[in-house]
């Protein structure tokens, strides 16, 4: 009879796996893009408990999300992610968002394991990054813009510098002294990391901007953003409708996932009349080729990854995979032996 027990890993196990390493997190979330793509992978819709229908209402109250999926491949496993989103968690000490992930055989319907999904949700959001960078970036972007100076700043920085040859990073915050201490906190050998104290300056020149805020209303507009630049929407209230509506190309990295959350900037710009599904690629259709991605060295490009729990199932079981051959972790029985079959 298969033995039923899982490993649980604490976060700190997850980090002793390699949780932190971006190059591999890249890898496994393109890997998990690629396969959904081409239809081996299986990605039910997010469900979500929301405390009001407001359209800011992630961004002020915060919400829960369920996020199963099955991801096919080398993989070949299930999962799912549990991820409340608490926005005042960082005034207790706490991150916004808590993650919980669980993996599951997928012959036997068995646990695999149950782990911090903290450092995996942020570090496949960077990676979700790193691979629109390498496939979008203008070649030669060196310069890039984040806005917004939290956790999910800390991955996109850490994506950035493993996609491009970056020699300058403008961060830019509603709070200017979270910019400030991000910059201090993060100093980097290889380039400058540099606080700007407003937005429109911090965009200005950058090949590449992301945004990961929690703005309650859209403020980046269109004469904001240099050509060539590439434009990435980890947060969903940042970019308004006619920033969208003026880029040369539109990608996102799944159109039903992003258009079913109303705040979200293609659900916008669709609510507008301003795109419909013809004009946005998803990341996946890029990188198996039935899409054409950038045209120009001056194309403007914006992406919108709203986050997949595929990105989740591959990144998170990357690591349960090196924890295993490590022995980090703690072993738990499901039972013993079945009360019944
Ligand atoms: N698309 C994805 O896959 C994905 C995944 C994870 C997180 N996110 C989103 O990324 C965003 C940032 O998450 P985080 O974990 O870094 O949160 P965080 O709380 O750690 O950081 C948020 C930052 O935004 C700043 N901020 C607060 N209000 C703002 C405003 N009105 N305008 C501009 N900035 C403001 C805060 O000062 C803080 O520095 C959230 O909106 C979250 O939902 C998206």
């Amino acid at each position: 009879m298969p033995n039923a027990s899982f490993l649980f890993l604490s976060q700190e196990d997850v980090v002793a796996a390699g949780g932190l390493d971006m190059g591999p997190t890249i890898e496994a979330v393109e890997e998990s893009l690629r396969l959904l793509a081409t239809g081996d992978a299986i990605l039910p819709p997010k469900s979500s408990i929301r405390w009001s229908d407001a359209i800011d209402s992630e961004e002020r109250e915060g919400r829960i999300m369920a996020m199963p999926a099955y991801v096919g491949g080398s993989f070949r496993v299930a999962g799912f992610k549990w991820i409340p989103s608490v926005p005042d968690n960082p005034s207790r000490g706490l991150p916004r968002g808590i993650g919980l992930i669980g993996l599951t055989d997928r012959d036997t319907g068995l646990p695999l394991a149950v782990m911090d999904g903290t450092v995996v949700s942020a570090m496949r959001t960077g990676a979700v990054t790193g691979v629109a960078a390498r496939l979008l970036a203008a070649t030669g972007s060196s310069v890039a813009t984040i806005l917004g100076a939290g956790v999910q700043a800390k991955t996109q920085l850490m994506a950035l510098e493993v996609s491009l040859a970056l020699t300058e990073v403008r961060i830019w915050d509603v709070d200017p002294d979270r910019a400030r201490a991000f910059c201090e906190r993060e100093a980097r050998q290889d380039f400058s990391l540099v606080p700007v104290d407003d937005p429109r300056d911090a965009c200005g020149d950058a090949a590449v901007v992301v945004a990961a805020t929690l703005a309650r209303e859209p403020y980046v507009l269109p004469g904001w953003l240099a050509p060539g630049s590439t434009f990435v929407s980890i947060s969903s209230l940042d970019p308004t409708v006619e920033l969208i509506a003026s880029a040369d190309v539109l990608v996102c990295d799944s159109w039903e996932h992003e258009t079913e959350f109303p705040s979200r900037a293609f659900a916008r710009a669709l609510a507008a009349g301003v795109v419909d599904r013809d004009r946005v690629a998803e990341l996946g259709e890029l990188l198996v080729g039935s899409r054409p991605g950038r045209k120009g060295p001056l194309d403007r490009v914006f992406v919108s990854p709203v986050g997949l729990a595929v990105e989740d199932v591959a990144a998170a079981y990357r690591v349960y995979g090196r924890a295993a051959e490590l022995g980090l972790g703690v072993r738990l029985d499901l039972w013993r032996s079945p009360v019944w079959t």
